[in-house]
């Protein structure tokens, strides 16, 4: 445990960026705006984050840069992803990123939804390393900031390409890469292999950041142990619990482990959660935060059907209602 807090205690460079913290919050698609980091940044506050996963090419044609670039110039360190095939959209974007105020510019290989990947883009990458490396080294021209890249082990079983991969783009001139240790064909099932991202490691100068199946600190700790990354980063352990990339920076800054947040503070965390996406926007804020509301809710009898009937709100008071008399029934009742 002291091996571990005193390794990673330390920042941790990133080409020209110097890091507090060695704990990451991922990129989610529908779930990392604004809103939902400053619940993370409340707990965490050193941790790299990201935003949602931005189209280079959208960037490209639209006047108006679309709102999940958008950053709270008190959110920092953040990077903004890109996802494209084309490396004149890809530098073009890079720039208007750094301009928002992206600390680094992430470029997605990971991504394995067909939407993506029949264009070119996300894991799709994979099978095309020279585009890869064109995107990389096409952004490192475009600016000032560190490229990284965040991609799988492979395509499939018969194709972990991750190895000769990562060098490629190492040798492009990213500076961190964030392997997934599952291959485009698992998706989000079966285990994270973290012992494709120790051999990673093993031959890369540049930082490594393991990600897969990081739920709680203790994973965290057995992550790192077991490949010898340079950083975690957290993605699913988060939806509902936006406090876990905070405990593990905790426990790495301190060796202490927090204790967990029950219930209560959970369901208050939800309220805050939608409230939040309402002032920020909307009504359309209000149905994305029914299935966030939902995460919420597990570990406490009469869970399952909060949930349903948190699928149904369309006030942030039908929601305070439900959630309120949820944290009443078990304040009164406790199990
Ligand atoms: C809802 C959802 C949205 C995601 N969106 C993105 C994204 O925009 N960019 C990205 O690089 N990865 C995205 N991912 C992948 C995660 O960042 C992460 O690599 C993956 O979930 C593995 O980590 P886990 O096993 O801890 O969940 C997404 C995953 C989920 C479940």
């Amino acid at each position: 445990m002291n091996n571990i807090k005193n390794k990673f205690a330390i920042p941790l460079k990133i080409g020209s960026v110097e890091l507090k913290s060695r704990v990451f919050q991922s990129p989610l698609s529908g779930v990392t705006d604004l809103v939902f980091r400053r619940l993370v940044r409340r707990y965490a506050p050193h941790s790299m984050m990201y935003t949602e996963m931005v189209s280079a090419t959208e960037i490209h044609h639209l006047k108006e840069l679309p709102k999940i670039m958008e950053i709270d110039p008190n959110e920092q360190p953040i990077s903004i992803q890109l996802f494209d095939c084309r490396p004149d959209f890809i530098a073009e974007a890079a720039q208007k990123a750094v301009t928002e105020g992206a600390k680094t510019v992430d470029i997605n290989m990971g991504c394995p939804v067909n939407k993506i990947t029949k264009k070119g883009g996300g894991s799709s990458l994979l099978r095309q390393p020279e585009i890869a490396e064109q995107l990389v080294k096409e952004a490192v021209k475009a600016v000032d900031v560190p490229v990284t890249v965040k991609t799988r082990i492979g395509w499939d079983d018969a194709e972990i390409t991750i190895l000769d991969f990562a060098k490629r783009m190492e040798d492009a001139g990213a500076s961190m890469i964030t392997i997934h240790g599952r291959t485009r064909a698992q998706g989000y099932n079966g285990s994270a292999r973290w012992e494709w991202i120790k051999k990673v490691k093993e031959v890369l100068d540049i930082p490594v950041i393991a990600n897969g199946d990081i739920f709680s600190v203790e994973s965290a700790i057995e992550c790192l142990t077991q490949t010898e990354a340079d950083g975690v980063m957290c993605s699913r352990g988060t939806l509902g619990y936006p406090f876990l990339v905070g405990e593990i920076e905790y426990f790495l800054q301190t060796g202490k482990k927090l204790q967990g947040q029950d219930v209560i503070a959970r369901l208050e965390c939800a309220k805050k959660h939608l409230k939040g996406l309402w002032e920020y926007k909307g009504q359309r804020g209000i149905y994305q935060a029914r299935k966030h509301l939902s995460w919420y809710c597990t570990g406490f009898a009469g869970a399952a059907e909060l949930r349903d009937q948190l699928f149904t709100i369309i006030t942030v008071d039908d929601g305070y209602k439900l959630l309120d008399e949820a944290m009443g029934k078990i304040i009164n009742c406790p199990d």
